[in-house]
């Protein structure tokens, strides 16, 4: 059962960085407001990536450097409304507008992924594999309303 999510949770946390570069890579985004959540986004990216590779077996479980990622992701999540407040204009941002439209629900959405990052159980590698999908949701499921696809 847990063998059979594991290429799952590959898959879904790959889906995370379509279209975006990859980490390092320059930022596009010319607004420093814009970059500053870009930035905010690839750290989340970097930690879904270390835990990704833990719950799926391609990197040994380590149980201090799962919580670290664990604790960026309730900080990031954190910290996702202060950081799309305002609304500079960027040709190369994939924000939609929709997120100043309706700002309650995009901050109900940015408070729904900081419980789930709670959520996200770094005991073992059994409890990581049961707890990150959700997280994996979390995300992308914000991505599929306020983020304009590529
Ligand atoms: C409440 C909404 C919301 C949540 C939750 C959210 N994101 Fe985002 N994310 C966005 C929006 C909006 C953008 C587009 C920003 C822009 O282009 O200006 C974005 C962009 C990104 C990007 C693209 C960065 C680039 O290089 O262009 C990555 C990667 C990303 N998010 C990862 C994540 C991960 C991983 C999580 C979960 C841990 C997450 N996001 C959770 C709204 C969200």
């Amino acid at each position: 059962m847990l063998r059979r999510q594991a290429p799952l949770i590959v898959a879904f946390v790959a889906l995370l960085g379509l279209g975006s570069v990859v980490i390092g890579d320059t930022i596009r985004m010319q607004h420093p407001r814009v970059i500053e959540r870009i930035n905010l986004m690839r750290s989340s990216k970097l930690a879904m990536e270390i835990l990704g590779a833990m719950a799926s077996g391609r990197e040994a479980f380590d149980r201090k450097r799962a919580n670290q990622a664990r604790r960026v992701l309730i900080r990031n999540t954190s910290k996702i409304p202060s950081k799309f407040r305002r609304n500079p204009y960027d040709p190369a941002s994939r924000a939609r507008q929709h997120i100043w439209t309706q700002w309650a629900d995009f901050k109900r959405q940015s408070k729904s992924a900081q419980a789930t990052a709670k959520g996200v159980s770094t005991r073992n590698v059994v409890t990581l594999r049961q707890t990150l999908p959700p997280m994996i949701n979390a995300c992308l499921s914000c991505h599929q309303t306020f983020r304009k696809r590529p």
